[in-house]
């Protein structure tokens, strides 16, 4: 009985440090043909009846004790096992690693619509979404644009199967959508995308950009349009450059101007790119005609306001000295590469 005792205390002893292949050679050396406890076993014949019991019994808890353990130090090593390999194939984020794409860029057209709109949104204006398929009345009719008016031969477009609806030629019809659903006080520029039906050539394009403002509010006036519209040229092109109001003509605002920029380029001395005027046009602006705001049935008495355009792919092209318009629209990877 003090065999098996200390037989078992060693064997635990010995399996606490084994590997797997020690392991199967304690199972040889005590439980295998000729094993220590199977010497025993063998050897039962030797005692009485009531040792034989005792010694029997013993002898194979012995056995089963010795059995489980050798398992479960296999099931222990097996697990230390994978874990050591889970560490060691542990993938490290924090490590750089080679990357076989090239990482994209914003395209230079949406650069521009994103500086220009953060630029507005720190004067104030919310930004909305537009729809690129108009109607005639959303285009035309509610802008003071009557059917058969000459201002409507500068747009000329795209009218989709039908001629009910067209592809808008420009973001103004987004101004009569958004007084439709909203009551002064209006703050909101509307980027997007607009259409013309025109031939392409290295400055027009049947497809491009503009970026569309407007304010309605009690007491609006000029001056603020001037305001406005000042600081964003100083906070897009710089504080230095002159800016000068030049009255224009549009149906949907009264009075109407251009805004032109003292030349970046020249600083207004005149080159190619202002054609020696010294100055470059960059938006069309004026104070919405009540018309307008009849249209949407604002109290024209009651509320003024004003509107803009600007045209993106013109203030991308100064920005970045870039002589052609396609070269926006054709993806060439080379070209987009470098913004
Ligand atoms: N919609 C005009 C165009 O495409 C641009 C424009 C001019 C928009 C003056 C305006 C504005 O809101 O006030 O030619």
């Amino acid at each position: 009985m003090n065999d098996i005792e200390h037989i078992v205390n060693e064997v635990s002893e010995k399996i606490k440090n084994s590997d797997i292949a020690a392991l199967e050679k304690i199972r040889t050396e005590y439980l295998g043909k000729n094993g220590v406890l199977t010497h025993i076993l063998k050897s039962l014949h030797k005692y009485s009846i009531k040792e034989k019991k005792k010694i029997g019994s013993e002898a194979n808890k012995a056995k089963t004790f010795i059995e489980n353990e050798i398992e479960k130090r296999k099931e222990n090593l097996k697990e230390a096992l994978v874990n050591e390999k889970m560490q060691k194939e542990k993938l490290d984020y924090s490590q750089s690693f080679y990357f076989p794409f090239a990482k994209g860029s914003f395209h230079p057209v949406i650069e521009t619509i994103e500086t220009i709109s953060s630029v507005f949104k720190s004067l104030g204006f919310f930004v909305a979404e537009g729809y690129e398929i108009e109607n005639d009345w959303y285009n035309f009719e509610a802008l003071n644009m009557p059917k058969s008016h000459p201002a409507r031969d500068t747009q000329d477009t795209f009218y989709l199967e039908g001629m009910r609806n067209l592809l808008r030629t420009h973001t103004s019809p987004s101004q009569i959508h958004i007084m439709e659903k909203q009551k002064p006080p209006v703050r909101v520029i509307v980027p997007g995308r607009v259409y013309r039906n025109e031939a392409s050539d290295s400055s027009h394009s049947s497809t491009f950009h503009q970026i569309e403002g407007l304010t309605v509010d009690e007491n609006v006036t000029f001056t603020d349009l001037k305001a406005v519209l000042t600081e964003f040229v100083g906070r897009f092109f710089g504080s230095a450059l002159k800016v000068r109001f030049r009255p224009s003509h549009f149906q949907f605002t009264e009075p109407s101007a251009e805004v032109d920029i003292q030349c970046f380029f020249c600083g207004g001395k005149g080159c190619r790119l202002c054609k020696n005027s010294g100055f470059i046009e960059i938006l069309g602006c004026g104070m919405v005609h009540p018309n307008v705001l009849k249209a949407v049935n604002y109290d024209s008495e009651k509320y003024t306001g004003y509107a803009f355009g600007i045209g993106i792919e013109r203030i991308t092209m100064l920005k970045y000295e870039i002589d052609d318009i396609r070269l926006l629209y054709e993806n060439d990877l080379r070209f987009l590469k470098q913004f």
